[in-house]
């Protein structure tokens, strides 16, 4: 006869304790600022040691002390993700001083808004380094460890623009590198999942941060925006917090290859 577990008592269940990461080390690039920074709060606030990596080191730093000296366990890396060296490097240090790489959260992307007739080789390359080659290098650098530890979990950022062609304005290089962010995670996902590791993506509706600071200024681009999202609004970057600890942690461990739209219904549409 089959043999199916019994239910866990109510006593010994706790569904909040899943989402704990006490004693695993977290690595989020761009952490200084905006999603990067929440991500940072968040693993931080649920018992990992956080690793905030940012081009700007007084901004890493910043947020780094900010998270000490309200108990959580963090350190500061300067760490620009279009420079292989850098990454190699960063990821290195990280791993000898806490003895292991437990949860990646790749971060950093960006993209100039323009007419595809206007966009310069030069440019495109520079978006697919950024939000793309970049991924690829810290999920590689980052599998050292965790295929080693045999445990990992990876959370990339792509984007509503990962899954659709519309938006504000035009932005190909935008939409190609986080489609390919999507892709990239399914791929993964597959590769590593007999290793322990999980891999998965969370893509974000437009969200108050630095990035869409230029939108904000337009109304009439944030009243488009507005009117084309089902609730209606852009996101709080607080409100990318939950989906992140939640792929990053156990509660999401037959999670693998997923993308979680946190998009105010832009996609249901
Ligand atoms: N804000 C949105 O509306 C939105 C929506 C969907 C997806 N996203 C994605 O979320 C991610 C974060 O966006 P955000 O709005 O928080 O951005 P942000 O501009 O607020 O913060 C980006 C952070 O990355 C750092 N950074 C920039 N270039 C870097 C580099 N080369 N190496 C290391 N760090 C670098 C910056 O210093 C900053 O701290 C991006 O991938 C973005 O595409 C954002």
């Amino acid at each position: 006869m089959v043999h199916v577990p019994a239910p866990p008592p109510a006593s010994a269940f706790s569904a909040l304790d899943l989402f704990r990461v006490d004693g695993q080390t977290a690595i989020v690039t761009g952490g200084a600022n905006g999603i990067g920074r929440i991500a940072c709060l968040a693993l931080a606030e649920a018992g990992a040691h956080v690793a905030v990596t940012d081009i700007d080191r007084e901004a890493a730093e910043q947020t780094a002390a900010e998270l000490r000296s309200a108990g959580r366990d963090a350190s500061a890396h300067k760490l620009d993700v279009n420079v292989e060296r850098e990454i190699v490097e960063v990821f290195e240090a990280v791993r000898t001083t806490t003895g292991r790489i437990d949860i990646l959260v790749n971060n950093v992307g960006r993209s100039p808004r323009m007419a595809t007739t206007e966009i310069k080789l030069a440019a495109w390359e520079e978006v697919l380094r950024l939000n793309q080659t970049s991924m690829f290098l810290c999920c590689r650098e980052a599998a050292h460890a965790m295929l080693e530890q045999k445990r990992g979990a990876i959370v990339n950022i792509s984007s509503i623009m990962g899954v659709t062609g519309g938006g504000a304005a035009p932005n190909l290089p935008y939409h190609a590198t986080k489609g390919a962010v999507v892709n990239m995670t399914r791929s993964l996902a597959c590769e590593w999942a007999s290793h322990g590791i999980r891999v998965n993506a969370i893509g974000p509706t437009y969200v108050k941060t630095d990035l869409t600071r230029p939108l904000l200024e337009q109304p009439e681009r944030v009243a488009y925006i507005e009117s084309r999202t089902p609730l209606g609004r852009f996101a709080e970057v607080s409100e990318m917090a939950g989906g992140i600890l939640y792929l990053a942690s156990p509660a999401a461990s037959m999670v693998t290859g997923h993308l979680l739209m946190i998009d105010g219904g832009w996609t249901a549409i």
